[in-house]
């Protein structure tokens, strides 16, 4: 229909900002909008943006300045910056970029139909409050946005914010404490999703496995929340990130081994193998607990494929200090992992230390991902010749091909001219490529 308003929405960063903006277009849904795959036709452009490391605000910059032929022909275009970005330097981002119409921090999203009816009347909205209210239940429910309802692989926010304060790391700051989600309205969510045909839910936070919400009888640990989940029928897989080693206690690597819906994947970020370095991150943790650690999960579950971060450079790490990340990650064997040459955050702790030469930092990242990809490739290989489960989320490029996820969210393409999106089938991989497996039914 052409009198209905089109957003875009670019999304930087994390899977909690994926799901952010699921929330967002699904609240401007109920104001009118429909999402558009392009900025081009579009009356609304919204950039939900990420803090994590540096030169993310510069990103943003550039991101807008090419919007202002678009919106030179089309004066009417609104535009806005959300998430991480905005709450840390919304003030800023509104005085340097006239073109930006709304400001809106991860926390206040709900407010964004106000704020539109506001930017509506030509005026400027900045949000980037900690607001008393709980967000979500402020928020339509999970029926809106038709573009997620075609996933039957969704996120779901079950804790934000975190307490941990790494020495790097600017979370605490812009999405505040951390705040756990009700049972109840995290399984209502649940079963909204389940009823508009998601198979797969991943629950989300930036500390997962420090869940402990209200439900009956108290706190209950993300365990607790996960065996509630799954006795809800049609939902076929759980999965939940991201964790910190400190939280992952008993009830939970037990279920990995008895609950069969949870799917046998972990990300757990170590983010050095040296003990000096871990004590200057604030991590809480040695690399030796963490290899204890992973020993009981791998008991509990044997065929868990085992994700982490990395950071290199961080402080003070010299050639012996990288050695025992390299150690580390030869001893756990990571099947994938995320890693990055330290960046300085201002405002947090480490931003005051001497950094490491450039150089060194550059080289020590390019060995380490040498080493972390050699070994997904192995991990991805030997999967040829297995049987897995794959839940197909979408038509493949080739005729008759589905694509999907297997257990251990490998990418695999599979001939199955009969295959519908939202199915969940066996499949025997059959071939391992760069960035994907290739199987066929089993029948
Ligand atoms: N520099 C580099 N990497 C960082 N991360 C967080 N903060 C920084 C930083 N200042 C990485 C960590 C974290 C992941 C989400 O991003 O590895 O686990
Ligand atoms: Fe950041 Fe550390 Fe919290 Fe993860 S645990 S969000 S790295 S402060």
């Amino acid at each position: 229909m052409s009198d209905q308003k089109k957003l875009f929405i670019r999304t930087y960063g994390c899977q909690m900002n994926v799901y952010d903006s699921e929330r967002m277009a699904e609240a401007l849904g109920a104001d009118g909008y429909i999402e558009t795959d392009t900025p081009d036709d579009a009356d609304m452009i919204l950039l939900n943006t990420c803090h994590i490391r540096e030169k993310a605000a510069e990103k943003v910059y550039s991101e807008l300045g090419r919007f202002k032929g678009l919106k030179a022909d089309k004066p009417d275009l609104k535009i806005g910056v959300a998430g991480c970005v905005a709450q840390a330097e919304g003030q800023e981002i509104m005085r340097r970029q006239p073109l930006v119409d709304l400001v809106v921090g991860p926390q206040t999203y709900h407010r964004l139909p106000q704020m539109m009816a506001q930017v509506a009347k030509g005026e400027k909205a900045m949000d980037t409050d900690f607001p008393e209210e709980d967000k979500f239940e402020h928020l339509p429910g999970r029926h809106g946005a038709k573009k997620a309802m075609r996933n039957p692989s969704a996120f779901l926010t079950v804790q934000e914010g975190c307490d941990k304060f790494c020495a790097f790391c600017v979370v605490p700051y812009t999405r505040g404490a951390e705040v756990s989600r009700p049972v109840d309205r995290i399984l209502r969510e649940a079963h909204d999703l389940v009823e508009r045909g998601v198979r797969e839910i991943t629950l989300l936070g930036q500390n997962v496995n420090a869940y402990h919400g209200a439900g009956e009888g108290g706190d209950w640990s993300l365990a607790r929340l996960i065996w509630a989940l799954d006795t809800i029928d049609g939902l076929e897989r759980i999965r939940f990130t991201t964790s910190h080693p400190n939280d992952m206690n008993d009830d939970l690597i037990e279920a990995h081994g008895t609950c069969a819906k949870l799917m046998p994947y972990l990300h757990l970020p170590v983010q050095s193998g040296s003990d000096k370095i871990l004590k200057r991150m604030n991590r809480s943790h040695t690399a030796d607990s963490y290899l204890r650690l992973i020993e009981r999960i791998r008991e509990a579950r044997p065929d868990i494929l085992l994700s982490g971060d990395f950071i290199v450079g961080f402080p003070e790490e010299d050639d012996q200090d990288f050695e025992d990340t390299m150690s580390l990650i030869r001893e756990v064997n990571y099947g994938q992992a995320y890693s990055f040459k330290y960046s300085t955050r201002p405002g947090t702790p480490a931003a005051e230390r001497a950094l490491v030469d450039d150089a060194v930092a550059t080289d020590r990242l390019h060995r380490l991902q040498a080493l972390l990809t050699d070994q997904q490739r192995s991990i991805q290989q030997s999967m040829v010749g297995k049987e897995v489960g794959v839940l197909f989320e979408k038509k493949g490029r080739l005729d008759g091909q589905m694509v999907g996820k297997s257990d251990h969210l490998h990418a695999v393409h599979v001939h199955a001219p009969d295959g519908q999106v939202g199915e969940l089938r066996r499949v025997k991989i059959v071939e391992s490529s760069t960035n994907s497996l290739a199987g066929e039914l089993v029948v």
